[in-house]
């Protein structure tokens, strides 16, 4: 693997700082943050060291099978700084949240709204009050040191990405509690479904590949000399539509048109799916903990694919069966992979 120069040099840069040595309890000196978000300033407009970062993190998902919120792809190992990604759907908010030490926080890929909250106040009316309210670009770079409360949201229509850069100490509970404000929310009473129910196993799959596909959206942007591998990296990982980006940024044309190259595997055996038509429309269903959910709904003319896929647990895209062309097989079996029900065999 191509060494981490540009990572290894912010590492040699944090080393210079005065930070508190990992496990230590105490907080560093506000200058201490502010010249590590100095560095990250210089560092995540610099494609080579994002390339670094994202070279890590899709180590970290092809080893993670169930990803939950931020997990760091990098900690400096005397400091215990985490370094870690955040990826925001549109939409995307953990809604009002209060930070209990230290943390850098920069946009890499797209943009983040960020509201702020007078915490003061809104532990004296015991209610949130609003203070700021900024949008914050691909390469603008925000900093946390006092406790504090704020809400980041992406408000676009497309992903964002952000670089979180944090002690270790993030998570440790705080000596105000959140019930006392309302609207504030508690990480920890944030509720995962179980990893043991089949429809774990694709959102975990969806969560997985939809990460990839927006880091390979950001490195198809990069002229940096690593990107071709880790495009293919990203292809290996990804679904359809991560194999089309990267094969159309490499310049190659895919041959998924061969004969026998497109056999879908459920992505959990034990996966319950089952079809339903509603006027011209075809949905496939699909049992979650929380009973039926439609995870997949397209044109009625693909209505007997869909209940061949919903009864059987593989098949060749070339099989699905109705009065649809060859073409038409192909786009619905990319559907059903890109939903994360169904898996590529390799
Ligand atoms: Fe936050």
């Amino acid at each position: 693997m191509q060494a981490a120069v540009k990572l290894d040099d912010v590492r040699t840069e944090f080393a210079a700082i005065e930070f508190p040595r990992a496990g230590e309890q105490s907080q560093p000196d506000r200058n201490a943050v502010l010249a590590a978000r100095s560095t990250i300033q210089s560092a995540v407009v610099d494609n080579e060291f994002l390339a670094d970062c994202i070279a890590l993190e899709l180590k970290l998902i092809s080893a993670t099978e169930f990803p939950r919120g931020l997990t760091p792809f990098f900690t400096i190992p005397d400091l215990g700084i985490r370094f870690e990604f955040g990826y925001w759907p549109p939409g995307g908010t953990p809604g009002p949240h209060e930070h209990n030490t230290w943390t850098i926080t920069a946009v890499c890929h797209n943009e983040l709204e960020v509201r702020t909250f007078d915490r003061a106040e809104s532990y004296r009316r015991r209610e949130l009050v609003p203070k700021n309210n900024f949008s914050a670009e691909a390469g603008r770079v925000g900093y946390i040191y006092e406790p504090s409360i704020h809400a980041p949201i992406n408000t676009s229509a497309d992903w964002s990405v952000s670089l979180h850069i944090s002690s270790s100490r993030v998570g440790e509970p705080m000596e105000d509690c959140a019930g006392l404000v309302a609207g504030l929310t508690s990480p920890r009473r944030r509720r995962m479904p179980p990893t043991t129910h089949p429809y774990a196993r694709v959102v975990a799959k969806r969560a997985r590949t939809q990460r990839v596909h927006v880091l390979a959206r950001a490195l198809a942007g990069m002229n940096v000399a690593g990107v071709p591998r880790l495009l293919d990296e990203c292809a290996a990982l990804g679904s359809h539509s991560t194999r089309k980006l990267a094969a159309r940024t490499r310049g190659r044309t895919m041959a998924l048109d061969e004969p026998g190259t497109y056999v879908l595997r459920r992505t959990h055996p034990e996966l319950m799916l089952s079809r339903r038509i509603v006027g011209d429309t075809v949905a496939l269903m699909t049992e979650t903990t929380a009973g039926p959910v439609e995870d997949l709904a397209m044109n009625i003319v693909a209505a007997d694919a869909i209940a061949y896929a919903a009864e059987e647990p593989v098949f060749d895209a070339r099989d699905l069966p109705g009065r649809i062309t060859d073409e038409e097989r192909i786009l619905i079996a990319e559907a059903l992979e890109d939903s994360g029900l169904f898996t590529r065999e390799a």
